[in-house]
């Protein structure tokens, strides 16, 4: 696929999966913009969901990348940003289908909850994903309309 621009992010209970997650992005020879954090001391999840959710919404970066814990933290944090569609991904069929129905541009993935091999094979058929549109539009439209 093309080479597309992504920032990713992570608090310390996502930081070694981050890390495994970068070096697959730029394997598959994306542009990967790191936000942190870089070590184990802990830090707070919405300290980086919303520099990622910038660069969405900016048009710096086509899709962002959030790892924590468990990634919803990350989820909730970053949906709190008119236009962004964040989804906490457990496997390639979540990653398939929040692309597909919901245009999603922020996958969000646990460092406690989701081995490295599933969360690369979730990334990147995320980021592969082409949104559906039609009948979709409808419901992402009520979903922009509501948020304050
Ligand atoms: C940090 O301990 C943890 O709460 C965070 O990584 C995340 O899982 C929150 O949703």
């Amino acid at each position: 696929m093309q080479p597309l621009p992504i920032a990713i992010g992570a608090d310390h209970g996502g930081v070694d999966l981050k890390r495994q997650l970068v070096a697959a992005l730029q394997a598959a020879g994306h542009q990967v913009s790191d936000v942190g954090t870089d070590g184990t001391e802990s830090v707070d999840y919405p300290d980086f969901a919303r520099p990622v959710a910038d660069a969405v919404i900016s048009g710096a970066a086509r899709f962002g990348v959030l790892v924590c814990g468990s990634g919803i933290g990350m989820a909730i944090a970053a949906n709190r940003n008119p236009g962004i569609r964040a989804a906490v991904l457990h496997n390639a069929t979540e990653a398939r289908l929040t692309r597909a129905h919901n245009d999603a541009n922020i996958a969000c993935l646990g460092g406690r909850t989701t081995g490295v091999e599933v969360a690369i094979d979730s990334l990147l058929t995320f980021l592969s994903t082409p949104y559906e549109g039609g009948r979709h539009d409808r419901r992402i439209a009520k979903i922009e309309k509501a948020t304050p």
